[in-house]
């Protein structure tokens, strides 16, 4: 039998931040397995701490503590030479790539900055500069008429093909896509998601899919990890979570996604209460106020994930009874 060895290993991450309120918790104690070529969605309601922890993983955020191996190396103890070394292998794809850079750069120079900068290739090297570029943009479904276009003068789902090509641009193997089809119209989501698949095989990347939309990463993902209040409150394959959700939280989530069929009913858990505070929060279960399973036993001690079958992780007291 052959058994993959993890191309990331998440351990008892956190990022706290700092705030005139007290310390935010805005990731708080994660971890998990990530093996090569796959994919993990990751869900949860706004503020839960999505982006913050893809930010963490690259270390483009200090992680407060934990560790971060990728293949072995421990990201969060790297000199920040090998950490630029690094990020050639672990790239992320934000939701509009436009927002961090210079709208002033065209489609070439936006695709290319990655290799200027990683690589030191010279900026008046245009000729050899503009090949390369045309080579990305073959691979991301971009006409060759567009290389010397501006931002402006394109639609959301080319941006984001460029966004794509910039992160591909150095041959990374890893990569934190944070909501990458969010701000796109639903058929061109389709066709965003049909382009990450197909690079992902061509070139054997592995995604941390980043996402509040449960629907967008069902058939995306490998595994999905459901976060709440920044901990992993589930995590398993993602066929089962959708089939057997065992966290409460997960399955308000789930009931809450419109059926196709006017024949099924869903019986819709509505998440109710009040969404407590990541500012101090208190010991305990971080759901329990709008929880409808909520006992005494919930909120006394720290409630960690608990493998409850092979591979599938539920932070909750009485998961396997509910
Ligand atoms: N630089 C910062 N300083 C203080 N608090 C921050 C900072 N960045 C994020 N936070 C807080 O950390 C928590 C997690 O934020 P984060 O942006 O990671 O959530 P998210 O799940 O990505 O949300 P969304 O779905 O809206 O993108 C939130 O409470 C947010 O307000
Ligand atoms: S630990 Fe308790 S409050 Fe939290 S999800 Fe489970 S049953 Fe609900
Ligand atoms: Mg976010």
């Amino acid at each position: 039998m052959r058994i993959d060895k993890p191309l990331l290993q998440v351990k008892n991450l956190k990022k706290y931040f700092q705030t005139p309120g007290g310390m935010l918790h805005a990731v708080d104690d994660v971890s998990f397995d990530l093996l090569p070529g796959s994919t993990l969605g990751v869900v949860g309601e706004s503020g839960c701490g999505k982006s913050t922890m893809g930010r963490a993983i690259l270390r483009l955020q200090e992680p407060t503590s934990g560790t971060v191996l990728f293949d072995g190396t421990d990201v969060t103890a790297c000199s920040k030479r090998e950490l630029k070394a690094l990020r050639e292998q672990m790239q992320i794809i934000f939701q509009d790539p436009f927002a961090s850079i210079d709208p002033r750069m065209t489609v070439s120079q936006t695709i290319m900055e990655p290799l200027i900068i990683q690589h030191k290739m010279d900026r008046r090297d245009k000729k050899g500069l503009e090949r390369k570029a045309l080579e990305i943009m073959e691979l991301v479904g971009l006409a060759p008429r567009l290389v010397n276009s501006y931002p402006h003068e394109l639609d959301g789902g080319r941006r984001q093909r460029i966004g794509i090509g910039r992160a591909l641009v150095l041959r990374p193997r890893f990569i934190v896509c944070d909501e990458p089809v969010s701000a796109l119209d639903v058929s061109i989501q389709a066709q965003i998601l049909n382009l990450m698949q197909d690079v992902q095989k061509q070139m054997g990347l592995t995604y941390l899919f980043i996402t509040h939309d449960l629907s967008v990463v069902k058939h995306f993902s490998d595994e999905i990890l459901v976060m709440y209040l920044g901990q992993m409150v589930e995590k398993c394959e993602s066929k089962r979570l959708f089939a057997q959700p065992m966290h409460p939280y997960t399955q308000a989530l789930l009931s809450a996604i419109p059926v196709p069929d006017p024949r099924v009913r869903m019986q819709k858990i509505p998440l109710k209460g009040e969404l407590s505070s990541p500012i101090e929060p208190p010991v305990g279960c971080r759901f329990a106020k709008r929880c409808p399973y909520a006992t005494s036993a919930c909120t006394q001690k720290a409630v960690l994930p608990r493998e409850i079958e092979p591979g599938h992780f539920v932070a909750c007291v009485r998961a396997g009874e509910l």
